[in-house]
């Protein structure tokens, strides 16, 4: 998705711009652009592709300046081109703007400009529309401040803005609407960005900016101006990430650092609920005995791997605390007409924060009264601001667009909160509870163990990275987790795959087995596993190549499949939390001798913030 990046302050604004921009790459962009202000003009430098290519532009220009704005666009009106890149100007070129998400009337607002003001435009986006609106105003108003309230007044949509004029070039101007920003709050220096990471090597403290706030920046300070420009006290916030846990740090992909993070992961989700005598602790969470006791239905609702872990807890929800457990897609449960009401507890998962279509279910079921939970990575983001209650994963910042970290501490989320809750209802006794504490906290180290030895693993993807369509399946909590092994796969090496329940393959599927087809099995459920059997056998008889996951000791699966890769013995419950590594690892490696852009595949981007 897009990002932006301004600064003002004692450095060259082009060199903390582009920086800014390399450290939002991860989230997916098609284009990168940046408008600096020198000697009272502005320079415009924007180019198709990637930073690379705007760099290359650039060339040994250093385009000296203290101020500027810059952009990573992601396609959405108007197709990835020089010009349709950002920043755009005004017809007279004395503003430059820079935009995310979508303005709903852009093409009325257009028409209006052209009628009425004699604009012409150059690009097919809305964003010049933002641009040439300001500009107009600006003409008038002489004021950038005055420019960009008046431009809000017309604009209709989910924005923010960045905001720059030739004749000020002491200040950025910026804008928040459904999409997010935050500013920095720098020495002699301040900046303004739509995600956290791309100031992380600058500053620590931050403003997170609120809907339908208008910022105002300058060297010295950074203001806050409400929908009526009264001015808003906003406390700092302190990050507590580094830079370096942004950076690769040797391995060759975040995506594979990422995934061998996820010990860790795991260790400090649990760990900073769980006191030392093994009791979750959901302390800023409001789910007392009596409420759980009131909750008639729970929905789960996210978006792709968010919305699998979502899969996983309704399994463990509906288990241990008996209540009925709805899993949803956003972009299909905000559509619907959800039974809704004041006993019904709405959990929203999600790694960004940001999935703009998460966070319109979420409204929708808040709406409707129902009490807000929401599972997020990324502290002080959208989706955790908008929450009643918010259980954070600690998985650190999860850059690759494929998630692997932030899947494995969202389970982890769901086995406490339906431990929690089970214990409360008294639907699971506390010696049951203790047995699987003790097992959740096994699961970091027998993880680190298994992430010792993965050379089988690569050795497969070597020899079967060439199939054009690979099958996954599963029974029970093996089927949640082949959706997400089978979304990995796809997503980073765009090979065709397709998951599926295996009791459901003989309702339809299993006509497209052939001599050859390469299906990933998973037996990692005792109860199911003669079943699972079973069905790699009807597969096999119909020449399937099956390479399966199953847990140590499980050898029978082995026997009937041409490929095994065994997890440690775990509960049945929390073998997710194994069981999807090596498919994560597969998925990986089948990418990469494929010569495939792991880290940042194509048309994904990380945080999803437009429908
Ligand atoms: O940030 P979120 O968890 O809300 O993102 C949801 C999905 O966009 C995300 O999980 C996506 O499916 C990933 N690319 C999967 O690897």
């Amino acid at each position: 998705m897009c990002g932006i990046v301004g600064y003002v302050g004692n450095n060259n604004a082009k060199d903390v711009i582009i920086d800014g921009l390399k450290r939002l790459e991860y989230r997916g962009y098609d284009s990168a652009g940046i408008a600096v202000i020198r000697d009272g003009k502005l320079q415009v430098r924007k180019h198709v592709g990637g930073i690379e290519n705007l760099e290359a532009l650039i060339g040994t220009d250093k385009l000296e300046s203290h101020i500027g704005i810059g952009h990573t666009r992601w396609a959405t009106h108007g197709a990835p081109s020089d010009v349709n890149a950002h920043p755009h100007t005004d017809q007279s070129g004395e503003i430059a703007i820079v935009h995310n998400g979508i303005i709903e009337n852009y093409q009325e607002l257009r028409q209006e400009l052209i009628e009425n003001y004699g604009v012409s435009f150059r690009s097919e986006t809305d964003t010049e529309v933002i641009a040439q609106l300001i500009g107009v105003i600006y003409k008038e108003k002489k004021d950038l401040l005055d420019a960009v309230y008046g431009a809000l007044e017309k604009m209709r949509g989910a924005y923010a803005i960045a905001a720059i004029a030739a004749d000020e070039p002491d200040k950025i101007v910026a804008v928040r609407k459904d999409a997010p920003l935050i500013a920095g709050l720098g020495k002699g220096s301040n900046f303004i960005a739509s995600d956290i990471p791309a100031l992380l090597k600058y500053v620590k403290e931050i403003y997170l900016i609120e809907n339908n706030e208008v910022v105002l920046v300058t060297a010295d300070a950074v203001k806050i101006f409400d929908e009526q420009r009264n001015e808003v006290k906003r406390d700092v916030f302190h990050v507590t990430w580094d830079a370096d846990a942004a950076e690769k740090e040797g391995y060759e992909h975040f995506m594979l650092k990422e995934i061998y993070e996820q010990p860790k992961g795991l260790a400090d989700t649990l760990g900073r609920r769980l006191s030392p005598e093994g009791k979750i602790d959901l302390e800023g969470i409001a789910l007392r005995k009596e409420e759980i006791e009131k909750l008639s239905k729970i929905y789960i609702v996210a978006c792709g791997t968010a919305y699998h872990a979502g899969l996983v807890g309704k399994y463990v929800i509906e288990k241990l605390v008996k209540i009925p457990v709805e899993v949803d897609v956003a972009s299909e449960f905000r559509y619907r007409e959800p039974l809704i009401d004041e006993n019904t507890l709405f959990v929203a998962i999600s790694q960004s924060g940001e999935t703009l279509d998460t966070l319109a279910a979420l409204r929708e079921a808040k709406a409707k009264g129902a009490r807000v939970l929401s599972v997020v990575n990324v502290v002080g983001s959208s989706v955790a601001r908008e929450s009643d209650d918010v259980f954070y994963t600690w998985a650190g910042p999860e850059i690759a667009v494929a998630s692997t970290k932030a899947y494995t501490t969202q389970l982890m989320c769901m086995y406490m909160l339906a431990l929690y809750m089970g214990l409360e209802k008294g639907t699971i006794d506390r010696a049951y509870y203790d047995r699987f504490i003790a097992d959740l906290k096994a699961v970091p180290d027998k993880l680190t163990e298994f992430l010792k030895d993965t050379e089988h693993i690569e050795r497969l993807a070597c020899r079967l990275y060439n199939k054009e369509q690979v099958f996954f399946i599963g029974r029970g909590l093996d089927a949640a987790v082949s959706y997400e092994g089978s979304l990995k796969l796809k997503e980073i090496s765009y090979i065709n795959s397709f998951a599926i329940a295996a009791g459901e393959l003989k309702h339809g599927t299993i006509a497209l087995m052939e001599p050859g087809t390469l299906v990933i099995a998973l037996a990692c459920q005792d109860f199911l596993y003669e079943k699972m059997v079973s069905n790699v056998q009807e597969i096999k008889a119909r020449g399937a190549y099956v390479l399966a996951v199953a847990k140590e000791g499980n050898e029978a699966v082995g026997e009937q499949s041409d490929e095994i890769i065994y997890i440690p013995k775990i509960r049945d419950e929390i073998a997710p939390l194994l069981s999807v590594v090596p498919l994560q690892l597969f998925a990986y490696f089948v990418a990469r001798e494929r010569g495939c852009n792991i880290d940042k595949p194509k048309n994904l981007a990380k945080s999803v913030t437009v429908e």
